[in-house]
């Protein structure tokens, strides 16, 4: 039993650093809502936690679909009445993103729409779910860093990313008066099926800073963390 646990929602959570975080936040005895575009893989990441002893929610959400978002969030409503913390974290980086200047525009939309207006659709849908207290969470990256060098990898994605840490910023501040956190954190180079096998950070590391927002006694909002600090924008 956990006295203090909470409903928490992770998007994007049949694998990669989704899966795991929710895998944490369940060892803690939260009442936690994977989620994923796909029945039967959400079905087996489910299981596959089950085998651990460990029990979550299923819920399925394709962030890319303003009608999975909108019927996720009644389906929430009925079967849990609120959601305390949202994670974001589904995205995608797409292996034709390589330019900005000359890449397609179906990459440039493809990428903002998962990853930025994906985000901010769950949180325009589920505002009304999450409570005076509530933490969202974004997934971002330091690719999406205005202050660190541009790296010349994936460019579009990184664009995505900044564009989520610009949305963060706004989010805070416009739901500061509802006493409802918004942050952002990067979760490093893992080795997922993003990040790929040369990343140096296991998947156990990258939940890490999520896990942390989302159950720590913090205040923080409107701010970019990794390895559980704050870094510049
Ligand atoms: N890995 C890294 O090095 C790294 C570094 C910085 C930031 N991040 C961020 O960390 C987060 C997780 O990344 P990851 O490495 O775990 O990636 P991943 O292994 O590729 O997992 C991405 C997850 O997002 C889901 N997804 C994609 N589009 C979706 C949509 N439209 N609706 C719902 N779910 C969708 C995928 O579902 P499917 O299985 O159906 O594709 C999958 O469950 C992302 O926000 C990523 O940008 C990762």
């Amino acid at each position: 039993m956990n006295a203090d646990a909470r409903t928490i929602i992770v998007t994007g959570s049949n694998k990669g650093i989704g899966f795991e975080v929710v895998r944490q936040l369940a060892k803690q005895n939260h009442n936690v809502i994977l989620t994923a575009r796909e029945n039967i893989k959400g079905k087996e990441a489910v299981d596959r936690l089950k085998a651990e002893g460990l029990n979550v929610h299923f819920l399925l959400l394709d962030v890319s679909d303003d009608a999975s978002i909108k019927h996720a969030a009644q389906q929430v409503k009925v079967r849990f009445g609120k959601v305390d913390v949202l994670i974001n974290n589904a995205a995608v980086l797409l292996r034709e993103d390589q330019s900005v200047a000359e890449g397609t525009t179906e990459v440039f939309h493809k990428t903002m729409r998962t990853n930025v207006f994906g985000s901010v659709q769950m949180v325009r849908h589920f505002l009304s779910l999450i409570p005076d207290g509530g933490r969202i969470i974004n997934t971002s990256s330091g690719g999406g860093s205005m202050s660190d060098p541009v790296g010349g990898w994936s460019p579009v994605y990184c664009v995505s990313k900044s564009a989520l840490n610009a949305a963060t910023r706004h989010l805070a501040y416009e739901l500061a008066g509802q006493n409802i956190s918004v942050n952002a954190y990067c979760p490093g180079w893992v080795s997922t099926d993003m990040g790929g096998k040369s990343a140096p950070r296991t998947i156990e590391q990258g939940a890490d800073t999520a896990v942390w927002l989302a159950t720590a006694a913090i205040s923080e909002t409107g701010k970019f963390f990794r390895d559980r600090k704050i870094i510049p924008w």
